[in-house]
């Protein structure tokens, strides 16, 4: 049942349609004409989980457990060992049920050599199970998905949501390695990352509205059951980074992702606050689409411009990107300045 899911989840984010905004056109970046600052000088290495990386992209969770998932992750993981950047392997419960499908998950961390790779469970997950997904790939850290609207747009999903902060909690004091929570395309209100933060939680990945919606993903699965009304749930990635940020917390690291497709939506995610970007749902469009060379045109393409637009900011690296000015429009604008009311 899960392994077909897998590939229903490719299969209908690859045809769904409903396009939501992550409201990284209402952020305006100042164009600078004096930048003081060469092309060929402009640094994008950062750090993560102690390891340098070339470029503050990662790959985001989406798959692993049957032939068909496997063949994806091997070419994702050959793709983020070619530029260095992190990859977080799609939730392993099913390894947790059938042994057969742990090489589709072991071959990102193959692949991978001694890059980064991030583990995937549900907030259910039991500290065994944890312990054992680390394990599987050697994890550098292990992500736990958010995903109640998700489970709540399927048929077989879960109905009951109580108690998964207390199961963090442990989950984060268990492990040897850091724990990343993340949401999957509905975003994170500041409330939350708040909740996540005072349990020990210091990476979240707000994975807002904007990129994939699963709302619709799942819905396709069951179209006798219209959820139409509802596929514009969810908070903007903009808003949701801009809101983690605010919390004004020094030792919180805030991954932007959701609906993260080029180098300005990047570039934007690092001055608003995040300090990493996270891309799914694009680069496997890419990949199935195009093919592995493509996706790797496209990466590379993706990277020349994000420094492009970094020299036009006067930025040579990500600290100085980060001090960047900006201006912020449109509903983003409107959004926040509705938060503040309440
Ligand atoms: C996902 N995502 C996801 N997230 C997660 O934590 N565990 C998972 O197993 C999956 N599976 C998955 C499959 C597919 C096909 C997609 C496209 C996505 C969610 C993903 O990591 C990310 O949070 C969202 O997709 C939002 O980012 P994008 O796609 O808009 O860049």
């Amino acid at each position: 049942m899960r392994k077909y899911r897998k590939r229903e989840h490719i299969e209908n984010y690859l045809r769904s349609s409903y396009t939501g905004s992550p409201l990284f056109d209402d952020v305006m970046l100042m164009h600078n004409s004096l930048p003081e600052c060469d092309f060929y000088e402009v640094d994008t290495s950062t750090m993560f989980l102690n390891k340098k990386i070339n470029f503050p992209l990662m790959i985001n969770a989406m798959t692993g457990g049957s032939d068909f998932t496997e063949d994806i992750n091997r070419d994702l993981s050959k793709i983020a060992k070619e530029f260095n950047l992190p990859m977080a392997v799609g939730s392993q419960t099913i390894a947790l049920e059938d042994k057969d499908a742990i090489k589709s998950f072991k071959i990102v961390r193959d692949n991978m050599k001694d890059g980064i790779v991030l583990g995937n469970l549900s907030g259910r997950a039991t500290i065994d199970e944890a312990k054992f997904a680390v394990e599987m790939i050697g994890a550098d850290g292990l992500q736990i998905h958010l995903n109640p609207a998700q489970e709540l747009a399927m048929e077989e999903g879960d109905r009951t949501f109580r108690g998964i902060l207390t199961n963090i909690e442990k989950i984060v004091s268990s492990l040897d390695v850091p724990v990343i929570v993340k949401e999957v395309g509905f975003g994170m209100s500041k409330d939350v990352v708040k909740k996540l933060y005072d349990i020990g939680v210091r990476i979240v990945d707000v994975s807002g509205y904007g990129g994939t919606n699963f709302m619709e993903v799942e819905n396709l699965r069951n179209p006798e059951n219209d959820l139409s009304e509802l596929y514009s749930w969810g908070i903007p990635t903009a808003m949701s980074v801009i809101g983690a940020k605010s919390l004004g917390l020094d030792d919180l690291q805030i991954i932007s992702s959701g609906g993260v497709k080029n180098s300005l939506d990047v570039v934007k995610s690092i001055v608003i606050g995040a300090d990493m970007v996270a891309i799914s749902g694009e680069i496997l469009s890419y990949l199935v689409h195009g093919g592995y060379e493509y996706t790797m045109q496209y990466l590379a393409g993706l990277i020349y411009k994000t420094k492009i637009v970094m020299t036009l900011t006067g930025a040579k690296n990500i600290e100085e990107l980060k001090e960047s000015k900006y201006l912020i429009t449109g509903k983003l604008q409107d959004l926040l300045c509705g938060c503040e009311s309440k």
